[in-house]
C-alpha cells in the first residue's frame, strides 16, 4: 500500500465527515500465478467447498487433491510478498490510519474479509509472515513444512485473523470481525466459484450493520460463527 495515498484517504474522510462508522478490509490478492483454464479445469468448486466450509470434514480429500494444485498454481517470491504485503501490512496499515477517525463514531465496526485457508489448523506460528517470506526468499518453503499450495494466501489470512483478535482485544469500543465469504464468483476466482457476490457479500454487509453490543474480536464463515 502507499502510505500517501493511505495518508491521503484519511485525510479526506476527516475533512468531508469527521468520523468513520464502517471499515470493510476487503482488497486482497491470491499470490497466484495461475493459468484460468487450467484452474477452472480443477473443479475447484469442489475443492473449495471442502477446504471452506465451516467444518473442514474432508480435509483428507483436500490432501489428495494438492498435488493437482500445485501443477496449475504457480508463485514466486514477488507473488508471496506481494500477497502479504496486500492481504496482511496493507490491511494493517489502512486500519491503523483509520482508527482515529473510527474511534470518532458512536458505533463503529471493521469487517476483514478473511479466508477459510486462514485457520490456524494450517499454521500456528505467531512469527510465521516474517519467517515464511524469508524461507519462501530461500526457497525452503515446502522442506520447512509450509502449506504447499496457496501457502502465502494462508499465512496473509491467518495472520488478519491474528490481527482481527489482538484489535478487538485493545479496542473494546469497535466491533471488529473477520469473516470469509465462502468460494464467491469473482475476478480471484476466474468466477468458478460456488456463490453468488450478493450471497458472499451477505456475512460481511451484516457484521457491518451488526447492532450495538454484538459480536466482536470472532470469525464467520458467511454468516454462521466459525472458530479460527
Ligand atoms: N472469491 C472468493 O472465493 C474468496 C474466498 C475467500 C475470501 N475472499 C476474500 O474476499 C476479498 C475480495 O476478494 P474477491 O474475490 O472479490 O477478489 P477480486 O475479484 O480479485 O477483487 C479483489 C479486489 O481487491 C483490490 N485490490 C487488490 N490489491 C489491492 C491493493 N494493493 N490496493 C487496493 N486494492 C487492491 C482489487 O482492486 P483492482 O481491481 O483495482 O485490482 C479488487 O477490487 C479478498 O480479501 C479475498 O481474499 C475471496
Amino acid at each position: 500500500m502507499d502510505p500517501t495515498s493511505v495518508g491521503s484517504l484519511a485525510n479526506f474522510i476527516n475533512t468531508q465527515f469527521h468520523k468513520l462508522d464502517i471499515l470493510v478490509n476487503n482488497a486482497g490478492v491470491s499470490g497466484m500465478i495461475v493459468d484460468a483454464e487450467d484452474f477452472t479445469s480443477l473443479n475447484l468448486g469442489y475443492l473449495a467447498e471442502d477446504f471452506t466450509g465451516s467444518n473442514l470434514k474432508n480435509i483428507e480429500i483436500v490432501g489428495a487433491k494438492t498435488d493437482m494444485v500445485k501443477q496449475v498454481v504457480k508463485h514466486t517470491y514477488e507473488t508471496d510478498e506481494i500477497c502479504l504485503r496486500t492481504n496482511y501490512y496493507g490491511t494493517k496499515q489502512v486500519t491503523q490510519a483509520l482508527i482515529p477517525l473510527l474511534l470518532q463514531s458512536h458505533s463503529p465496526r471493521i469487517v476483514n474479509l478473511s479466508s477459510s485457508f486462514g485457520k490456524l489448523k494450517f499454521l500456528s506460528n505467531e512469527r510465521a509472515k516474517e519467517e515464511f517470506l524469508e524461507d519462501a526468499r530461500e526457497g525452503l518453503l515446502e522442506k520447512k513444512g509450509w502449506p504447499v499450495s496457496l501457502s502465502a494466501y494462508v499465512v496473509s489470512k491467518a495472520a488478519l485473523n491474528a490481527y482481527t483478535r489482538i484489535l478487538a482485544n485493545k479496542l473494546p469500543k469497535i466491533s471488529i470481525n473477520a469473516v470469509s465469504p465462502g468460494f464467491v464468483k469473482t475476478d480471484m476466482s476466474f468466477n468458478g466459484g460456488e456463490f453468488t457476490v450478493e450471497e458472499g457479500a451477505r456475512g460481511p454487509v451484516i457484521l457491518a450493520l451488526a447492532p450495538d453490543g454484538g459480536p466482536s474480536g470472532l470469525s464467520f464463515y458467511q454468516m454462521e460463527l466459525s472458530t479460527f
